[in-house]
């Protein structure tokens, strides 16, 4: 065995050893069962403390290469993984593995990736994004929480929970839905991690192969992900003016069965509807009728700046059919991932279980610390707060709507929410629009990505949560040269080929 140290390098003496004696195994130089020097001897040859030898050999022992027996000496013990493949690789002329073909369902990455990559850039204002903006958290509060909950119940909450989620914040959640008219038991209420994995869930007790679900179009993406997803099957219910349109949904009914409707009554994403309550009764009254549960996503519900509250769903529904969630991450702290889901029992059941099966529960430190934001009532401060920067936000889009937008342009005015959705001449393609507008520093998110069928190129959903006013005003004037550009230079085409037309008719 030779061994080569050189005293200049910058690499520790012990470190060239174990480089050396790794190489020596990997290519076969050295062999499971060959006797290493002693470390003394090994010192001596090399003209090094001994010390170095046995941190060396330390290494090479923890790595699992050599192992030491007392009285017969060090041996070698194992070859380094990265070996075992490579010699078998060669043996067996072997191609990498080929993941693409294992894959069962491979997606391409949605444009919301590409825009978060951008949105993370200075230089550029979002419109893309529907979530509280981090400068608005109130860190210092929240910190103290966290503090309190480790203090008081730190070992508690490191063991391990239940599915259902942490007794206290279930029952604060019980009695806060109460408030809005939500008769439930703490045991109808489970903890998730957010809305996303209550879809996930709902799907998972409910839908069968070859079940069909009803769905709005447009709606949120994350809902299409999950429950439009490429072997299931759905049914896309039109949104008008007043929410899902329950004309076209009582057609579909009186053909079709769904396994239940997935529903946004309150700031619709993406397009800020709210149902009136003579659809929210109507759609109680159908769905009862037709025996289709409803789920309800309530998320958005808690950011109204202005007109009355609404009832829910769920504190309509007298014949237990709605399955209601909600979430944290939109008036608190969407990177938390705590969100819940209220259903009668028989349901929370079958949650529970599926949750088990999922992640066992949510984190209790991350539940714990949002129940003490809540009762000590830091969680409303935090909402009032919120909602005044909405509100001065969607006004001030809207003004600048008005100010920078084309008059061919039309959109919707939410009293809460978090965006607008706006409808542009049918010839623009708004995909096509946040590619230049991308250049000039805005993005926003396309309306197309709203569709789970029949995408309309020609919206755009511009959410005013994640940014200031001056940014947001700054923004639309820059979205709007963009917009009145292409329209323009659409109309000059236009009248190029109209008098194209003209002169061949000539
Ligand atoms: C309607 C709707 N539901 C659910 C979610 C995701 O919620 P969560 O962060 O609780 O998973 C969003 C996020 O944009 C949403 O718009």
């Amino acid at each position: 065995m030779i061994i080569e140290i050189e005293r200049e390098s910058h690499i520790p003496l012990y470190a060239q050893i174990v480089t050396q004696v790794r190489q020596m195994i990997v290519r076969g130089v050295l062999k499971v069962g060959d006797r290493l020097p002693a470390n003394r001897e090994l010192a001596r040859v090399l003209g090094i403390n001994r010390n170095t030898v046995m941190t060396a050999y330390e290494e090479l022992t923890a790595e699992g290469l050599i192992s030491s027996h007392v009285g017969r000496g060090t041996f070698i013990s194992a070859v380094p993984i990265e070996s075992k493949t490579q010699n078998v690789q060669e043996r067996l002329h072997l191609s990498p593995m080929p993941w693409s073909a294992l894959l069962t369902n491979q997606k391409r990455d949605t444009f919301l990736s590409a825009i978060g990559s951008s949105q993370k850039s200075k230089e550029i204002i979002s419109l893309a994004y529907s979530l509280p903006q981090p400068d608005l958290f109130p860190l210092e509060e929240f910190r103290r929480c966290v503090n309190r909950v480790l203090k008081n119940r730190g070992r508690a909450l490191m063991e391990a929970g239940l599915s259902g989620g942490f007794a206290p914040l279930q029952e604060y959640l019980t009695s806060r839905m109460a408030l809005d008219g939500i008769s439930v038991k703490p045991e109808e209420v489970i903890i998730t991690n957010g809305c996303q994995q209550s879809l996930n869930l709902i799907r998972q007790i409910l839908v069968s192969p070859g079940d069909e679900v009803a769905i709005e179009n447009p709606t949120y993406p994350g809902a299409i992900n999950v429950l439009c997803a490429s072997n299931s099957r759905f049914i896309s219910v039109p949104v008008g003016e007043d929410g899902i349109d329950l004309d076209v949904f009582e057609d579909i009914l009186s053909q079709r069965r769904p396994k239940f409707i997935y529903t946004i009554p309150s700031f619709q994403n993406p397009t800020g509807l709210t149902m009136s309550i003579q659809a929210r009764r109507r759609f109680i009254e159908l769905a009862a009728r037709y025996r289709v549960p409803i789920v309800e996503d309530d998320i958005y519900n808690e950011l109204r700046f202005e007109g009355a509250p609404l009832p829910t769903l769920k504190a309509l529904d007298e014949y237990g059919l709605v399955i209601y969630i909600n979430s944290f991450s939109k008036i608190g702290f969407p990177g938390l991932r705590v969100g819940w889901i209220a259903a009668p029992r028989v349901v929370t059941d079958q949650l529970n279980m599926a949750k088990r099966n999922l992640d066992f529960h949510t984190s209790t430190l991350n539940q714990a610390a949002i129940y003490e934001f809540s009762r000590h009532g830091l969680l409303a401060k935090y909402i009032k707060r919120l909602k005044r920067a909405f509100a001065d936000r969607r006004d001030c889009m809207l003004a600048a709507l008005e100010k920078y937008f084309p008059e061919e342009a039309t959109w919707t005015r939410p009293e809460g929410g978090m965006a607008i959705w706006v409808r542009l001449p049918q010839s623009l393609n708004s995909s096509q629009i946040l590619l230049e507008s991308a250049e000039k520093g805005v993005v926003f998110s396309p309306g197309e990505h709203f569709y789970s069928s029949l995408p309309q190129q020609n919206f755009m959903r511009l959410s005013f949560t994640t940014t200031g006013t001056a940014s947001i005003e700054e923004a639309i004037k820059r979205l709007g040269a963009v917009i009145k550009g292409r329209l323009l230079s659409l109309k000059k085409q236009r009248g190029i080929r109209k008098g194209d037309g003209y002169a061949a008719l000539v």
